[in-house]
């Protein structure tokens, strides 16, 4: 079987060194890839100057060349632009939502609007297409801070957590009227701002059955101490430790099952990882956002821990026919610390060699995302370069093993949180 996965992030690269476990694949290839996923996979070009992953007549064309009988649509842009439905029209099997459920995604106020007519418990919000109207909302609500977010897909980067009516107009303003975003800030959501332990928990759908995989903690600001911007994502602790099994059973009643059978009766079956982002506030979860994708770098922490073979679950979801599949994870605990160009998320500079061990020690992987090949070895050309993925009998042995790891990578300006996993652990870090 050849399987092309579409992407070329930490998250591909977990994802492709999964499906390589699995002894019916003969050949995986990747759109675009990067330097580090050249190592175990063929990389192809992606479309345009940008080597995009978004190209659907790319992805098409090289389904046809190479004869690929499966294809993985991760990121977020090619599923909201229907790249997984136009390989299914294509008469090839995908793994990935088609457009109409990628809207989970792809359109915060459809995401809001489906958990209010189908009482899925979230933040309380107005929706609005006019700046003026909004601004106007938040000064009547007076209840700071705000959170203001664009509609669209923003790169992690469109939400804004505004604590005065000032922050609040700047916000409204950049979405709107600069359009920061893009078309993606034709509408905001404001909406209330809820406290609590953050929760990432993907689950597995085939629009029956919904599997959700082991719970886990992402750290989205860039600096120690939660300070500093919202990144793509800093590091990651799976299992989650304030996700307990009373927790878990909320979950799946009020938030998992509604929700597939939300997107169903909206004849929008979702097909693929769905991603919940929560919130363990102190009147129950709340959904803070939805991802119709696994995450990233949380894929990067949770995939290791998968025992049973993903690519035969990605088939079964595909299939429809997940409830015949028994998913089972490691009793382990998994870190995933990201190591990233000084200045990102901001800007950054790239081209510079990174000096790594010649194998990673056991139990431990390394995923590789903003790297490039060149003869004497892996040089940074992102801000998220690589994560670096340690497994352990508990939380805390394997972060300290992950912290371990990362002491023997060095590139220019390298910097990484030296804090993940600490406020649900404290006092885990030496
Ligand atoms: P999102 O892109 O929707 O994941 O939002 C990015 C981050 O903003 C989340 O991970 C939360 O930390 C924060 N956030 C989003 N919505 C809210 C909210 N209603 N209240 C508090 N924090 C929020
Ligand atoms: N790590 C957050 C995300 O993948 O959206």
């Amino acid at each position: 079987m050849k399987v092309l996965v579409v992407g070329g992030g930490g998250r591909e690269h977990a994802l492709i060194t999964k499906i390589l476990e699995n002894p019916g694949v003969s050949a995986v290839y990747a759109m675009p890839g990067n330097g580090g996923i050249a190592r175990i996979a063929r990389c192809l070009p992606g479309g345009g100057a940008r080597n995009s992953a978004a190209d659907i007549e790319a992805v098409l064309g090289y389904v046809k060349t190479y004869g690929i009988d499966f294809v993985v649509v991760s990121p977020d842009d090619p599923l909201v632009a229907g790249m997984a439905s136009a390989v299914r029209a294509a008469g090839v099997r995908a793994f990935g939502p088609d457009a109409g459920a990628a809207a989970i995604e792809g359109s915060k106020v459809f995401a809001k609007n489906l958990m209010k007519k189908y009482d899925i418990p979230t933040a309380r919000y107005e929706t609005f297409d006019n700046g003026a109207d909004a601004m106007s909302y938040i000064r009547k609500l007076n209840h700071f801070p705000a959170v203001i977010k664009a509609d669209g897909l923003a790169l992690g980067k469109g939400v804004f957590i505004a604590a005065d009516y000032a922050e609040a107009e700047d916000a409204v303003k950049k979405i709107m009227i600069d359009k920061l975003f893009g078309s993606s800030g034709g509408s905001v959501v404001v909406e209330e701002y809820l406290e609590g332990p953050e929760v990432t928990v993907l689950a597995f759908t085939d629009s029956k059955t919904i599997a959700p995989m082991v719970s886990s903690m992402d750290h989205k600001r860039a600096f120690d101490g939660d300070a500093g911007p919202n990144t793509g994502g800093m590091g990651v602790i799976a299992p989650n430790p304030h996700y307990t099994e009373e927790t878990a059973a909320f979950c799946m009643e009020r938030i998992f099952r509604p929700t597939i059978r939300a997107m169903n009766k909206e004849g929008r079956p979702f097909k693929g990882c769905l991603y919940f982002g929560l919130m363990l506030t102190s009147s129950g979860p709340k959904v803070i956002e939805y991802n119709c994708r696994f995450g990233d770098p949380e894929a990067q922490a949770t995939l290791p821990l998968l025992e049973t073979d993903l690519l035969s679950i990605m088939q079964a979801v595909e299939e429809e026919r997940l409830a015949d599949i028994e998913i089972r994870f490691k009793r382990a605990a998994s870190c995933c610390l990201v190591l990233a160009s000084g200045g990102y998320p901001g800007t950054y500079s790239a081209g510079f060699r990174i000096t790594e061990p010649a194998a990673p020690s056991p139990d431990t992987s390394y995923f590789y995302a903003g790297v490039e090949q060149k003869e004497d070895g892996l040089y940074t050309s992102g801000g998220r370069v690589l994560g670096i993925t340690a497994l352990a009998e508990n939380l805390d042995r394997a972060v300290k093993k992950a912290y371990r790891e990362a002491e023997k990578v060095s590139f220019e300006g390298m910097y990484y949180r030296r804090d993940i996993g600490g406020k649900a652990l404290a006092p885990v870090i030496d």
